[in-house]
């Protein structure tokens, strides 16, 4: 036994003892980083666990609908908004105090019923032979104008934006945001995905895109196939395009097994699962037990992203608003 298993042994020997040693996750995660997770997890604890892997909203959608009969003991998603789906719904049981003492209160919602696990940063890719710096869109909310028109895109129909409408209805309102959407519909192509999205931006049509950074990250690590004629373009200043998407971990008030769940939201936080993301090949920002990032990005702390609370994300009157825009 390691002296870290030790530790954690210790630490988890509080409540009932012979716990069941497999849990189930719902993961919307990206399946590679999991997989990474669940790997040291279970070398340190023993405990097993089976992962079912969905999209944030689907999977944010099946525990609602499957309510307490659910064989889910734990979720994991991308993006917050589906984690507010599922704490509205009352699903969730509260996260152990010492799993949120390893995560600073700004990496997880006020109410305790989830955690941050990881985060990602938005940005604006652009094809640096069709934009220069002094070209740039300098908030978020001026994509929306004439001058973008045919000039940009982003992959609407995923989680992943849908998180960074849920950003911009948070901070600015509804009215704003309906107005945004309504000149992103006169300006944009909407894509796939994140991926499509740079991919297009590099091909040079349109000249630019909004996606997270570690798409882009992780393309110039590899290949630079995707990226090698872009450049990145942070919004910062608190601007509603410096949002910063939370990544969530929950126990679902439902499980039998409480204790392994609460373990592994435990692990996943700690310096040594936050360490496994951050050396992994996922380029997401740890955001707890004082990980720093990968040293290719950008310092999280530096991107000046607004303060939003992630349980109050919308992702129900986001689907509304950018349906009502004709983006959906
Ligand atoms: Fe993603």
């Amino acid at each position: 036994m390691t002296v870290a298993m030790a530790a954690l042994a210790l630490s988890a020997c509080s409540s009932s003892s012979g716990s069941a040693d497999e849990i189930t996750v719902y993961n919307a995660q990206h399946e590679s980083l999991t997989k990474e997770w669940v790997a040291a997890f279970t070398e340190e604890t023993g405990i097993k666990v089976t992962l079912r892997q969905g999209g944030d909203t689907s999977l944010g959608n099946q525990l609602v609908a499957e309510g307490a009969n659910s064989p889910a003991d734990a979720f994991l998603t991308e993006n917050s908004p589906a984690m507010a789906l599922v704490e509205n719904a009352g699903l969730f049981a509260d996260v152990d105090k010492a799993t949120l003492d390893q995560v600073p209160e700004r990496y997880r919602p006020s109410t305790g019923k989830w955690t941050g696990v990881a985060a990602r940063a938005t940005v604006f890719v652009y094809n640096k032979d069709k934009l220069q710096t002094a070209g740039l869109p300098a908030s978020l909310l001026d994509l929306a104008q004439p001058q973008w028109q045919g000039r940009w895109a982003a992959g609407t129909s995923g989680a992943d934006f849908q998180a960074i409408v849920a950003g911009l209805l948070a901070l600015k309102g509804e009215d704003v945001t309906r107005a945004w959407l309504r000149g992103m519909k006169a300006n944009t192509t909407s894509l796939q995905n994140d991926v499509a999205t740079m991919k297009a931006v590099n091909a040079g049509n349109p000249d630019g895109g909004v996606i997270y950074h570690y798409y882009w990250y992780r393309d110039q690590a590899e290949t630079k196939e995707g990226s090698a004629n872009t450049a990145l373009h942070y919004f910062k200043n608190q601007d509603p395009g410096a949002f910063v998407s939370i990544s969530g971990g929950g126990v679902l008030k439902s499980s039998k097994k409480q204790e392994s769940a609460q373990k592994f939201l435990a692990f996943i936080t700690a310096k040594k699962g936050q360490e496994v993301l951050r050396d992994g090949d996922s380029m997401e920002y740890p955001v707890a037990s004082d990980v720093a990032a990968n040293p290719a990005l950008p310092p999280l702390a530096d991107l000046q992203a607004p303060a939003i609370d992630p349980s109050k994300l919308d992702a129900k009157k986001v689907t509304q608003l950018m349906t009502e825009a004709g983006l959906l």
